[in-house]
């Protein structure tokens, strides 16, 4: 699991003058605040009525991306950044405020595979309509709602426009957000996968890696270099000993592809540039996933983001790695020089002049 902060926008989804919203998403912001830092999850207020979002007034449909107003532009921005929102929502008679659904009516994409909760509140009915039906218009844009949820009577929490403490209700906000995590987490891999170049396994894709995968990383070196230690005889092989920071370090500076199913990294291969070169490295493939094609796609990734400059293609595998020399030489490469004392095999492939990176 990627351990990348989760952020989670607050929406106030009502924006009359003297609205008890404002209050009901202080309240929240309070009871969770300290879940919120125990989950790694960065809370973010944001009152609709702030975003001065007009009626609907964009002339593409939001499914195309293409957004002429700044207005528009900002708040994609904003849900496109998030994993995840609680929607603290009035009912308006007996619906979700037409500020909301407008809100959603603006975007398309960005609210794809996100959870959402609500945090609801009324009368008799303690706003549960309003989220009934913000439901079954919520799973049409891919957001997917929670189970948990908070309903409020106003005439039971509320006085003189503030709520009063109840800790079962606290309780309730905190159960929500925990749920809204999980799902924030577990939905990673379909929002990931959204748009990805697809991997040669049916629901795998590729994406970049970053210093937040560090844990999978390490973890797929560990047990990917095992067998090199055995076939070369030997245990100085960085990728084995690498901890998890060091990781994090190298992902920082070199451009990493993960193949990925379904949330689990199935396997990676890193590039950089060394003047004419392209230094091709970490090429890996999870022992239970080998002889399916996987590590040819990712050595065939590795080398279409090469820049036009690059003269020669360079990789290195222990000399006694037989499997990885059969793929190298299977795609073109060919030994540099016998290898070192060191047991180490550096194979380059020459390359012509080409047009600017594909990926
Ligand atoms: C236009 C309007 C419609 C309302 N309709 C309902 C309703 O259908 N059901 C309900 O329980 N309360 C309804 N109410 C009462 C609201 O629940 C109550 O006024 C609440 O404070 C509204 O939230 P707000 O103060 O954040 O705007 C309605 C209030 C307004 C202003």
């Amino acid at each position: 699991m990627s351990t990348k902060r989760l952020r989670v926008l607050v929406l106030t989804c009502s924006t009359r003058p003297k609205a008890l919203g404002p209050a009901v998403a202080r309240w929240l912001l309070d009871a969770v605040t300290d879940r919120a830092a125990e989950l790694d999850v960065d809370l973010v207020p944001v009152g609709l009525g702030e975003l001065n979002l007009p009626f609907l007034d964009e002339e593409d449909h939001p499914s195309s991306g293409r957004y002429r107003h700044e207005h528009t532009r900002r708040w994609s921005e904003l849900v496109g950044g998030a994993d995840g929102f609680v929607a603290v929502t009035p009912e308006y008679n007996y619906g979700m405020p037409a500020a909301l659904k407008n809100a959603l009516d603006y975007l398309g994409r960005e609210w794809a595979w996100k959870p959402i909760g609500f945090v609801s509140y009324g009368n008799t009915s303690a706003g549960t309509r309003s989220v009934q039906h913000a439901k079954q218009v919520v799973t049409t844009l891919r957001l997917v709602p929670l189970g948990a949820t908070v309903a409020i009577r106003i005439g039971d929490a509320a006085r003189d426009g503030r709520l009063r403490p109840d800790p079962v209700r606290d309780a309730a906000g905190t159960a929500l957000l925990d749920e809204l995590v999980r799902l924030a987490h577990a939905l990673r891999p379909m929002r990931d996968s959204a748009g990805a170049p697809p991997g040669p396994l049916p629901g795998s894709y590729l994406r970049r890696l970053t210093p937040d995968d560090a844990a999978q990383v390490t973890v797929l070196q560990r047990c990917c270099w095992v067998e090199e230690a055995v076939a070369n005889d030997t245990m100085a092989i960085p990728p084995l000993h690498e901890s998890v920071p060091e990781v994090r370090d190298w992902l920082a500076s070199w451009d990493a592809t993960g193949l990925w199913l379904d949330g689990r990294l199935l396997g990676m291969v890193r590039t950089r540039p060394d003047g004419a070169d392209w230094h091709i490295g970490r090429l890996a493939v999870v022992p239970d996933q080998r002889g399916r094609g996987l590590g040819r796609r990712l050595l065939r990734v590795a080398e279409e983001a090469a820049g036009p400059d690059v003269r020669r293609m360079v990789l290195f595998t222990g000399a006694k790695s037989l499997r990885n020399i059969e793929l190298y030489r299977g795609q073109g490469y060919r030994p540099v020089s016998p290898a070192g004392p060191d047991g180490i095999l550096s194979l380059a492939k020459d390359v012509g002049v080409r047009p600017a990176s594909r990926r």
